[in-house]
């Protein structure tokens, strides 16, 4: 606390602070990466570099003046506009910049230190030219002309989109190899860890050029969602991370859907709702079930730190989507303009938000309501609804009946006084003949239907159960069920498995369609993980194998989206359909699936490989990157049956590769499944010629900890010179993926890999106590293991909990384990 006596209302205030950023291994506030200095703000980051009332509502206008040896560091930077550089006495020069809009302390932001520069200028839509700038440090240059070109399509993105131009007349983003998180939208100063800026064909993947365009494009929309509007507390973070996670979510969409004819175009646009969609239930999901659940805007908090979860961010987004879902296209964006309109330079509440929204939607439906639209704030958990319909032959109507429930979760199991009110689930679904043709829905007579969407409709559900009567359904109809995820839900229906499979060859929503096949081969696994579970003899259900043929062979579908139709749910999204979970019977189910679609179709996946292997110069564009994908997935297939076939096939693909996903497309999979003296050579051939690119590193580690199989392994690569626990990337690529991704060895019934998981949660606690925490969430659903991983898993998390001096992040954490 800083107490100031004084009988003046108004006074001028000089505060000196010395701190030591060398020493700074938080990664928070003021530190030193490379040879450079860096600040990390958000959330609570500023209070470390001076006193200052550090919380978003506070919003003043900054001048900044950096001074350094002009050797060491010839390059100062800060928010807004340069005012002046100089040089001054003994070597030294100084630079003053000036943000001419007010923010709070948490967008603040400076860099020192000497970087190689990429840029351009470009004219924003109003006709101002704008000096756009990638900063790296010195030898990474030629790697920032991805990220570059996505912040120009950014920026002309959401000009189209949302009208929003950029306010500034230079726009920054500054390279760090030491992070916290992705990146950081300060104002005219973004900083990035390097994984979401530097690319190029050799060392980074398909999955890394999206990431990077995403990122850019998130920290870029900021400007206006988040900065030029900011938040009031941070209990309202979904805020700005929900609404631009939308946002960059929708600007993959489009860039994915770019120039292609229409068809491509929609199954482009799905590949990347399934890619969010897995993302949701692998990671928030698990998250909305636990110790952690909150609801997007948290009610409460001891570490803000600990709150940029997928609940805020990715479910946040969901929340924006069913708003975008249910004001159209056309009204979302009159409730964006009437947003700014409302609120353009100040710091709001997540109500505001929804206030600026309702208003337009109860102009569009005067009789329509939409409070109940707000218990997606308060409540946390994932609602079921459950679909039963009734048809009826003669009368020729069927009946659709939605019921939702939600149980009490997180710190909600605490007030049993609380009753859980109904959420407003928009429900968008179609019917299907058995030839896979599209039943007409006539919604004349019908209320509480949002808007038709091609052959589907949407059913607005508000209360605990509602009925929809569906007239003139002249045959038996197959339900297509929560279309496009219109809603973060999960549905209980009791389909047929003949039912899910004429779904699963034929709807012709593709994100349903995929669906099915998730759903189809879901149960499968989940039957077979019983089978192992009492080591029973095991044999595939014939229907999977046909429907993963008759998609294999589809080839009206492109590549990209054929892909995810044959890729077997995550292991995670499945975790979280198991009481209790048995990881090594699931695992052992989930890989039988594998290697026996992998060995019945081996020629089909030969031909998939075949006819999607092109050799070429490189582009990440979705087509090219679907065929990639497809390919590589044929080979994981083959590989993980043993086919000779394909062991050849990625060898000859590894050595021959020109890109990385080819390289790893065929590395990962001989790791995991062929002998180790085929594969030990490549993995130190990939070794040697990527030593000196630390993100390519990265990827290496990762590979070996998840092909690791046993502790001591992991242990040896902890040992090796290039392995650090101080930098963010290195230990998520080792530590993070192997408990998070190595199932075998991590769940290993003798409990010794939580202990090492123990170990390293304390290790790293001293250094990074963010890090640490995130860590310590792995072992956040351990109540719902069989035992013994149970048990093992608590006393993992005591040794822990009784470590001398723990963070305050790692103590929410463990202790909410606990609980
Ligand atoms: N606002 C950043 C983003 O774009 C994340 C910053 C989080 N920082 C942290 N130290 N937790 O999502
Ligand atoms: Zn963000």
């Amino acid at each position: 606390m800083l107490f100031i006596n004084t009988p003046l209302t108004k006074f001028k205030l000089t505060i000196v602070s010395i701190c030591n950023p060398s020493a700074n291994s938080t990664l928070m506030g003021l530190y030193v990466s490379g040879k450079s200095f860096f600040t990390q703000c958000e959330a609570e980051g500023f209070r470390r570099i001076t006193f200052f009332p550090d919380r978003p509502d506070v919003m003043s206008e900054y001048f900044v003046t950096l001074n350094a040896d002009k050797t060491r560091f010839p390059m100062l930077l800060s928010n807004g506009n340069l005012l002046e550089q100089k040089d001054l006495e003994n070597n030294r020069h100084e630079a003053k910049w000036h943000d001419p809009f007010k923010k709070p302390c948490y967008l603040f932001a400076l860099v020192a230190g000497d970087f190689d520069v990429r840029e351009k200028t470009s004219t924003t839509r109003s006709g101002r030219e704008v000096l756009l700038q990638v900063y790296s440090d010195k030898g990474s240059g030629e790697q920032t002309l991805w990220a570059l070109d996505s912040l120009e399509r950014a920026m002309f993105w959401d000009e189209k989109r949302f009208g929003l131009e950029l306010d500034l007349n230079r726009f920054m983003i500054v390279v760090v190899r030491d992070f916290n998180m992705g990146a950081m939208e300060n104002k005219g100063l973004n900083i990035f860890n390097a994984s979401y800026v530097l690319a190029d064909p050799e060392t980074a993947t398909d999955t890394n050029y999206t990431g990077i365009e995403a990122v850019v494009g998130h920290e870029y929309f900021h400007n206006w969602t988040g900065n030029r509007v900011t938040c009031r507390d941070w209990f309202q973070l979904s805020l700005k991370e929900g609404l631009t996670v939308f946002r960059d979510q929708e600007f993959t969409a489009d860039m994915m859907a770019r120039n292609l004819p229409e068809q491509a175009a929609l199954s482009a646009r799905a590949v990347k709702r399934i890619d969010d969609v897995t993302r949701l239930r692998t990671a928030q999901f698990p998250e909305d079930a636990g110790p952690m659940a909150h609801p997007i805007r948290p009610d409460s908090y001891q570490e803000i730190g600990n709150f940029y979860t997928s609940t805020v961010y990715e479910k946040g987004a969901e929340i924006i989507r069913m708003q975008h879902t249910l004001l159209g296209e056309q009204g979302f964006r009159t409730g964006m303009d009437e947003y700014f309109r409302r609120h353009d330079g100040q710091a709001v509440t997540c109500d505001d938000f929804v206030n600026a929204m309702e208003s337009i939607y109860t102009k569009q439906y005067p009789q329509k309501d939409f409070a109940v639209f707000r218990h997606w704030y308060s409540q946390a958990g994932t609602p079921r609804v459950k679909v039963e319909i009734i048809y009826d032959e003669v009368k020729q109507t069927c009946a659709v009946t939605l019921t939702q429930s939600c149980e009490k979760v997180g710190v909600e199991k605490l007030h049993p006084e609380l009753e859980k009110k109904p959420f407003f689930i928009p429900f968008h679904i179609g019917m299907i003949d058995a030839e896979g043709n599209s039943i007409a829905l006539d919604v004349s007579s019908l209320e509480n239907v949002t808007t038709t969407i091609n052959d589907g409709v949407i059913l607005e559900l508000k209360e605990p159960s509602q009925t929809w009567i569906f007239q003139r359904i002249s045959r038996r109809p197959f339900l297509s069920l929560l279309r496009d995820f219109s809603a973060p839900v999960y549905v209980d229906y009791d389909y047929s498995i003949e039912e899910l499979a004429i779904l699963c060859a034929h709807d012709k929503n593709p994100f349903a369609r995929w669906e099915a096949a998730q759903e189809l081969s879901s149960r499968e696994i989940l039957r077979l993980c019983q089978v192992f579970e009492h080591d029973e003899p095991a044999s595939l259900n014939p229907i999977i194998l046909d429907v993963w043929k008759h998609n294999l062979t589809d080839r009206s579908l492109d590549s990209g989206y054929r892909a995810w139709l044959l890729t077997l749910p995550a292991e995670k999204i499945l975790f979280e359909k198991l009481s209790p979970i048995t990881p090594l019977s699931l695992y052992q189910a989930r890989e039988f699936v594998r290697q026996t679609l992998g060995s019945a179709h081996e020629k089909l996946w030969l031909e998939t490989y075949q006819q999607n292997h092109h050799q070429g110069e490189y582009s990440p564009d979705p087509i090219s990157a679907g065929q990639r994908s497809l390919k590589n997935l044929a080979l994981a297939y083959l590989i993980s049956s043993q086919s000779k076939q394909g062991i050849k096939l990625a060898l000859q693909q590894y050595q021959s590769a020109q890109n990385m996903t080819d390289r790893m497309g065929a590395l990962s999979p001989l790791l995991n499944y062929a002998p180790r003296e085929i594969s030990q050579p490549l993995s130190q051939d990939f070794n040697q010629r990527f030593q000196d690119n630390p993100l390519v590193m990265d990827k290496w580690f990762t590979l070996e900890a998840l092909a690791a199989k046993d502790l001591q392994q992991i242990n040896g690569l902890m040992q090796t010179p290039l392995f650090t626990l101080r930098n963010p990337n290195r230990a998520r690529a080792l530590l993070f993926q192997f408990c998070i991704n190595n199932t075998l060895v991590f769940h290993a019934k003798d409990g010794s890999a939580y202990q090492f998981w123990a170990d390293k949660v304390c290790e790293l606690d001293r250094l990074n106590p963010e890090v640490a925490a995130r860590f310590a969430r792995i072992m956040d659903n351990w109540q719902r293991y069989a035992s013994p991983n149970k048990e093992f898993m608590q006393k993992a998390l005591q040794t822990v909990a009784q470590y001398p001096k723990l963070s305050k992040n790692t103590t929410e954490i463990v202790s909410k384990a606990l609980n």
